[in-house]
């Protein structure tokens, strides 16, 4: 896995061009949207906002026009780009930056929905179940995790595609911004209770959708 230091020297270059990824991502996104149940979130917390086009999405579509958005972001220039794209929601918008560490320098319990969109899948695996830990922690009861991201595939050309995706990983990560094809489901720990989960395939890349709640003590475990 690359640092949070050559991490966050990618995503300065990337810097606009992170839209491009689109292609492939917009689907999950969309579907993760509509999965996420945003017309209730009063608070949503984003990590690895990159540009804030989901932000944008959210706030001029899908939350109530009270709804605050906190991001935390470890690109400067991403930062900033974020933050010039959610001008017209100024007020209820605040993008920090941080050093990537996962704890959420939130309260327990203070938001309706985090969102993690192509952030988890590159991080190392210990540090995806810390951030998942934080994520149960911060939730409200009743709030939602909201994560997608780069997935193994689920047919024969999107295994190919993530084979091939795998060897340009192995041999110059940059390339492929940092990202590895991983399955979050099984990374949840117990403690959660899945809402929806699925994959969505773009021009052959697979993407991992997947919205989960704190579970209550008196739940059985959904895993
Ligand atoms: C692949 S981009 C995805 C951006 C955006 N979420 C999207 O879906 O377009 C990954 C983003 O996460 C940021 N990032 C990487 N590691 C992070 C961390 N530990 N904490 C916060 N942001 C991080 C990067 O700077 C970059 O903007």
């Amino acid at each position: 896995m690359l640092t949070r230091k050559e991490l966050r020297q990618i995503y300065d270059r990337v810097g606009t061009w992170q839209d491009a990824q689109s292609f492939y991502e917009a689907p999950a996104v969309d579907r993760l949207l509509d999965h996420g149940d945003f017309g209730r979130a009063r608070s949503v917390v984003e990590i690895g906002c990159g540009t804030g086009a989901l932000a944008r999405q959210l706030l001029a579509d899908r939350c109530p026009e009270t709804t605050t958005y906190e991001a935390v972001e470890l690109s400067p220039v991403m930062a900033d780009l974020a933050r010039r794209r959610l001008k017209p929601w100024k007020d209820r918008v605040r993008i920090r930056r941080t050093a990537g560490a996962p704890p959420i320098e939130r309260p327990d319990a203070s938001a309706d929905r985090i969102v993690i969109a192509y952030v988890l899948d590159l991080m190392p695996k210990s540090e995806v179940r810390w951030l998942l830990r934080e994520a149960r922690r911060v939730l409200r009861p009743g709030g939602l995790l909201c994560t997608c991201g780069l997935a193994p595939g689920q047919n024969r050309l999107a295994r190919i595609v993530e084979m091939l995706w795998r060897i340009v990983f192995a041999i110059r990560p940059s390339l492929v911004g940092g990202c590895r094809p991983l399955n979050v489901r099984p990374l949840l720990g117990s403690g959660w209770t899945v809402q929806h989960h699925d994959h969505v395939c773009a021009y052959g890349i697979t993407s991992e959708v997947l919205v989960a709640s704190p579970r209550r003590s008196s739940e059985p475990s959904s895993l």
